[in-house]
């Protein structure tokens, strides 16, 4: 089974609402693939996602609520099959931290979403509502990309 972790800073916005749409849109293409999320900071390791979090996915039939932050360890260079990174800056950080022969895994999410007009998941953290339901319509296109990616590679 291909493992796949979504990676932002505080792993309560960004990389949340990723890990609770891909289980939709996995669920959804009936892709067996093990599905998690962490982030590159430890301010929020053990907390739920933020509220607007929660509530910007429940408005899409999406129930994030049950997730915990945890941060990324060495261990999930070899453990995850694909390592996908919100926005530059956790892309660099992520590489940083991982061995150079598990660089080629660790990918920036929305190069998978085809139409994209940027390369980035804004951090909603410090923004009004809207910034997270901008982030979720950038996630539900880079998910179905990823998805797409990931049944061609035959799973
Ligand atoms: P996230 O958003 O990376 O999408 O989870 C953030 C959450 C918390 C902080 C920064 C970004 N923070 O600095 O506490």
């Amino acid at each position: 089974m291909k493992r796949v972790l979504f990676v932002c800073l505080g792993n309560i916005c960004r990389s949340p609402m990723a890990e609770g749409v891909f289980r939709r849109v996995a669920a959804e293409r009936g892709l067996d693939l093990d599905i998690a999320s962490a982030g590159t900071g430890a301010w929020h390791v053990g907390k739920p996602p933020d509220p607007r979090a929660i509530a910007a996915a429940r408005e899409r039939g999406i129930d994030i609520s049950g997730q915990r932050a945890r941060q990324v360890s060495a261990g999930d260079f070899s453990d995850f099959d694909l390592i996908v990174a919100m926005d530059e800056a956790n892309l660099a950080t992520l590489k940083r931290q991982a061995a150079s022969h598990e660089h080629p895994r660790i990918r920036l999410f929305l190069e998978f979403a085809s139409d994209a007009a940027t390369r980035e998941v804004p951090d909603p953290y410090y923004g009004g509502e809207d910034g997270f339901a901008h982030a979720l319509d950038l996630i539900e296109a880079a998910a179905s990309g990823l998805a797409d990616h990931i049944s061609g590679s035959n799973g």
